[in-house]
């Protein structure tokens, strides 16, 4: 069964008013326990907007949202529940710390759960850990860290509620290569000691080809492509009509096949194409 499944979801900001936009258009489709989903899409294509549903943030107009097979909105009184259970980091995460030390920021969610204090000081340690956060910066200032450090400590505040399903709106924006590093490996991280599925919006057609099990490409509120990464990217013309790139490896590969190199569909990896690349030298390559 999936963890989490939209049905027909659809969402229109400022309904009824001369302002109204259709943000979520129909969008149906299935996460399974364990998979990690990256949301590809222009700007404005809806992305926030299906991420906030999908945690019960925003309520849809029509269709359904599960998780574990149970629809969130059946009784709006337990809706609380399913944000703990859909974590959701929004963009730039580390504009919302608040709290005087980094700890009790990571601290708020699991409080919010009503564990105990013992559970809370595990799970931040554990969180901390987990998003590489040396304990001695957990009793400073959050606005001391940088802001690596910072991005980190709030995505640790969200993991320590240790959702079953941890979504991530542009986890990497902004962030130097390292920091972009250390994010992608602690979202795996994460996706393989609980088993959590993870879903993450990303404008890097490199994160999402270094991480992802399946794609969903969105354009105006609609759902384009739902499909494994190798699938999506070979459809490069669909992708660049709506503005999107493929992975550097990707356009490596559809260059030497425009050149009249016989290369295999569906590399997206650079080491899927230095692989590529070495079996086309040994055979000697052309076709044309
Ligand atoms: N609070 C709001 N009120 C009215 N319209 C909104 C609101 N938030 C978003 N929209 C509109 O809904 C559409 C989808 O916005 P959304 O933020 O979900 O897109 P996005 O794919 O996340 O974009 P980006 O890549 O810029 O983050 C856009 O046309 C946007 O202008
Ligand atoms: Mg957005």
């Amino acid at each position: 069964m999936p963890i989490l499944s939209a049905q027909h979801l659809n969402f229109i900001y400022g309904k009824g008013t001369p302002y109204e936009k259709h943000a979520v258009h129909d969008i149906s489709f299935s996460v399974e326990p364990g998979e990690i989903v990256g949301i590809i899409g222009h700007t404005g294509s809806g992305k926030s907007t299906l991420m906030q549903l999908l945690n019960g943030l925003l309520k849809p107009m029509n269709g359904t949202v599960t998780v574990d097979g149970q629809d969130i909105w059946q009784n709006p009184k337990t809706i609380r529940k399913y944000r703990f259970q859909v974590g959701l980091v929004f963009q730039y995460p580390e504009y919302q710390l608040f709290d005087e030390t980094v700890e009790k920021d990571i601290a708020f969610g699991p409080k919010n759960m009503g564990l105990t204090e013992e559970e809370i000081g595990e799970r931040v340690l554990r969180a901390a850990e987990l998003v590489d956060l040396p304990p001695h910066l957990l009793p400073k200032s959050p606005f001391d860290l940088s802001g690596g450090e910072k991005r980190r400590a709030a995505i640790a505040g969200v993991i320590a509620m240790e959702p079953k399903v941890l979504i991530l709106d542009e986890p990497t924006a902004g962030l130097d290569p390292k920091g972009r590093q250390t994010i992608l490996e602690m979202i795996k991280a994460y996706n393989q000691k609980t088993g959590a599925a993870v879903l993450f919006v990303s404008h890097n057609m490199e994160d999402v080809a270094a991480l992802a099990h399946r794609v969903l490409v969105l354009s105006g509120g609609k759902e384009v492509l739902f499909d494994t990464p190798d699938k999506v990217f070979a459809q490069s013309e669909t992708l660049q009509n709506l503005s999107l790139d493929v992975p550097v490896a990707t356009r490596i590969m559809l260059g030497l096949k425009q050149k009249g190199f016989a290369v295999k569909d569906g590399i997206y990896t650079l080491e899927a194409a230095a692989d590529e690349i070495a079996r086309l030298k040994k055979e000697g390559g052309a076709n044309a």
